[in-house]
């Protein structure tokens, strides 16, 4: 029996809906052939983009997409993707996988997309191969409503109104494949290029930096160093679980022991670490913590599907991987004072990915399972929870993880995963000073190895569950192994 104790008068602070976005790039399957078919395909879609991939993203409630990449980022000029689609420039993919860029999916299929999806577009700008004045003037084709030559050519492209735009990332990787930069360097080049970016008729941006790779502490301290509060209002983190530790060899997505799973577990916790250590040395320069940190690259990457072009990293996603994504959730969620955003790689066909296709067919994976169970937890207040759990026999790894909310309505959210293989707990939740009269709880539970398929599509799917009953001081039910469950007091 584990003891679940909720403190409803404890708020930790609300969690940004942000914390649930997602990420989509240039990159194999993911935009061409994935979530863009082209508006002549059979397959239903509204400008080009696939219905049932919209009707996917709004029902987990996708607050933010990140675009165009990724390295693809830095290699990106906007020009090339605006204007008649016939005469858009055609050119090689040199980063992924060497196919053919055709330019078709742009500036205005992107904003098309998010519009239809509900969520905030979120940038990521060249600053790696690209100008100051390209990147300024994308920032005033996008957002200007006056008289100015970027507004009248998106104008002339077919867009009267200018449209919103919040997140505004400057560069992408620069430590890497955005340009191998130092960090002192690529400060000077931020601080550079932000200033360009206007804020136009309203519209505010709150840019974001190029933050560090992994455990890179000293690139957070350089660049918090030169780049203040008012270059910027957030840094971002990558952080990848390889299961193998070894990027040549990295795992399979779907063949693992036991043994390897937890093993994968325990590398992603690996991310608790690193958002305490860089928040840490991010306060040593900014102590009033103005500025935020976003992990906007985040999830596992595993060896490629047999047969598929290695240069598109095509994985299937397993309860693995559902598990591990409600631990990365519930790491954000309990820093939600300081983490503003989390960027799932990627939505569609690449790396951790929510959906997958092939041709009409798609299927939601088990890691989409998890962002529709705690999708109530966005925009919600976070409370102190504690739960006294025991640790996987051989690691380093708790067994019990969760997060517990309270929305607006006065309802409870309440999501909690055992990553157990093989032990189903009983948990007492106690809840003082909290009234309710309904209880209603889903959960995914399946085998760890278990995944969907085409022909299987809803071999992991979500499931009603009526074992939470109503005690004295709380509630109290029964979590099977390697399962994720969410309950709703209300
Ligand atoms: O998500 C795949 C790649 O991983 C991104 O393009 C890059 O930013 C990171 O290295």
């Amino acid at each position: 029996m584990a003891t679940l104790l909720i403190n409803i008068n404890d708020k930790k602070g609300r969690i940004n809906p942000e914390i649930y976005g997602h990420f989509s790039e240039h990159l194999g399957r993911c935009i061409y052939n994935g979530i863009y078919v082209g508006e002549d395909s059979s397959i239903p879609n509204t400008k080009g983009i696939r219905n049932d991939i919209i009707e996917a993203f709004k029902n987990i409630r996708m607050p933010v997409l990140r675009w165009p990449g990724g390295c693809f980022a830095d290699e990106y000029h906007w020009k090339d993707g605006i204007g008649p689609k016939a005469d858009r420039k055609k050119m090689i993919n040199t980063h992924w996988g060497g196919v053919t860029e055709d330019n078709s999916f742009g500036t205005h299929e992107f904003f098309d997309m998010c519009e239809l999806i509900g969520c905030e577009p979120y940038l990521a700008g060249n600053l790696g191969s690209g100008t100051v004045e390209e990147l300024s003037q994308w920032i005033e084709y996008i957002t200007s409503d006056d008289i100015s030559p970027m507004a009248d050519l998106r104008r002339k492209n077919g867009r009267e109104k200018a449209w919103k735009l919040k997140y505004l990332g400057i560069g992408n990787e620069n430590w890497g494949c955005g340009g191998n930069m130092e960090p002192s360097y690529y400060s000077d080049l931020y601080r550079r290029y932000q200033t360009y970016c206007r804020n136009y008729s309203g519209n505010e941006l709150y840019k974001i930096a190029c933050g560090p790779n992994a455990e890179d502490y000293n690139w957070t301290r350089v660049l918090t160093d030169k780049v203040k509060h008012w270059h910027t209002r957030a840094i971002s983190l990558h952080y990848y679980t390889v299961p193998s530790g070894n990027w040549d060899d990295k795992g399979s997505a779907t063949d693992f022991t036991d043994s390897e799973y937890y093993k994968t577990l325990e590398k992603t916790m690996y991310m608790e670490t690193l958002i305490t250590k860089h928040l840490e040395v991010m306060s040593m320069n900014d102590p009033e913590h103005k500025i935020g940190l976003i992990v906007d690259e985040w999830g596992t990457w595993y060896n490629v599907e047999e047969g598929t072009n290695p240069g598109f990293l095509y994985q299937q996603n397993t309860m693995r991987d559902a598990v591990l994504a409600a631990k990365n959730l519930d790491i954000f969620n309990s820093h939600c004072d300081r983490v503003v955003m989390a960027n799932l790689a990627q939505a569609v066909n690449v790396l951790q990915a929510l959906i997958l296709t092939e041709g009409e067919q798609m299927i939601l994976t088990p890691t989409y399972h998890v962002f529709d169970l705690y999708k109530r937890h966005q925009g919600s207040e976070l409370c102190y929870s504690h739960i006294d759990s025991g640790k996987v026999e051989g690691f380093n790894l708790d067994e019990l993880s969760k997060s517990v909310s309270l929305n607006e309505k006065g309802e409870m959210v309440i999501t909690i995963s055992n990553c157990s293989l093989d032990k189903a707990q009983d948990i007492e939740a106690i809840i003082p000073q909290f009234s309710f009269d309904k209880i209603s709880a889903r959960i995914l539970k399946q085998d760890v190895r278990a995944y969907n398929t085409f022909d299987n599509p809803e071999n992991v799917k979500i499931e009603e569950y009526n074992g939470v009953t109503k005690t004295a001081d709380g509630i109290s039910f029964n979590i099977p192994p390697c399962s994720i469950m969410e309950i709703v007091l209300s």
